[in-house]
């Protein structure tokens, strides 16, 4: 089973993966947890030139170039053979990144980016995706303490240094993607203390579990 998640900076979708890994393992399962971009050895070269913020010039167009170049090989290098192998990937970002951040955020036009999102993977769906909701405000507050905590203020730091007014927009992509696929989705409120997110991923994987008669 295929699993992503999805959030502004901050959302905590790092700390829930994490978790739920912990939660999946003491059920004897062998998740595989990976992320985007940087989930593989090409993506870990290309993740330094997308998010260094101190770096050459990179236009809306190659930007997503990149971070399509990055999901075409993490998809056929890590994520499909996991799931061939039967094991639950867990994915921190995935396509649905590239519209909400691209396409709501940049404005590019995204039934261009879903079309070139299906190339890259082969048309690779998640079977549910985790939208860690949390406001706008209280996301940036948080990852910003991150960055200070982590050291990381110029170097990682080309998406979070964007405006509050481009953060709204990638959140207001978010909505509107949950809105237009309501199954897929499973909306987690991101404000709830770490454990508590972790426990409503891990309900809303059970459910899906349960549905495709894995029992857990
Ligand atoms: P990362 O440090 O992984 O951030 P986070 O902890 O918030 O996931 O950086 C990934 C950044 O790249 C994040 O700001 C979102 C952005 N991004 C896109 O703009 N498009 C994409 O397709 C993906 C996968 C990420």
């Amino acid at each position: 089973m295929f699993v992503t998640f999805e959030g502004i900076e901050g959302s905590g979708k790092s700390t829930a993966a994490r978790l739920l890994v912990d939660y999946l393992q003491e059920r004897d399962f062998d998740p595989l947890l990976t992320k985007e971009p940087g989930g593989c050895p090409l993506g870990r070269t290309l993740r330094h030139i997308l998010l260094d913020a101190r770096g050459q010039s990179v236009s809306s167009r190659a930007e997503l170039f990149l971070f399509l170049a990055d999901r075409a090989q993490h998809t056929a290098e890590i994520i499909r053979p996991a799931l061939e192998a039967g094991q639950i990937v867990l994915c921190d970002r995935y396509a649905d990144s590239t519209l909400a951040y691209q396409g709501y955020g940049r404005g590019l036009d995204t039934e261009f980016l879903r079309r070139l999102n299906d190339a890259a993977t082969g048309g690779l769906v998640p079977d549910i995706t985790l939208f860690l909701d949390v406001p706008v405000p209280c996301g940036l507050m948080r990852a910003g303490q991150r960055n200070k905590e982590a050291g990381t203020v110029v170097s990682e730091g080309r998406f979070e240094s964007e405006s509050l007014i481009f953060h709204k927009r990638v959140q207001e992509g978010y909505h509107a993607l949950v809105k237009e696929e309501p199954e897929r989705f499973a909306v987690i409120d991101a404000s709830q203390p770490a454990e508590d997110v972790a426990l409503q991923c891990l309900s809303a994987v059970e459910k899906a579990l349960r549905q495709r008669g894995s029992v857990l």
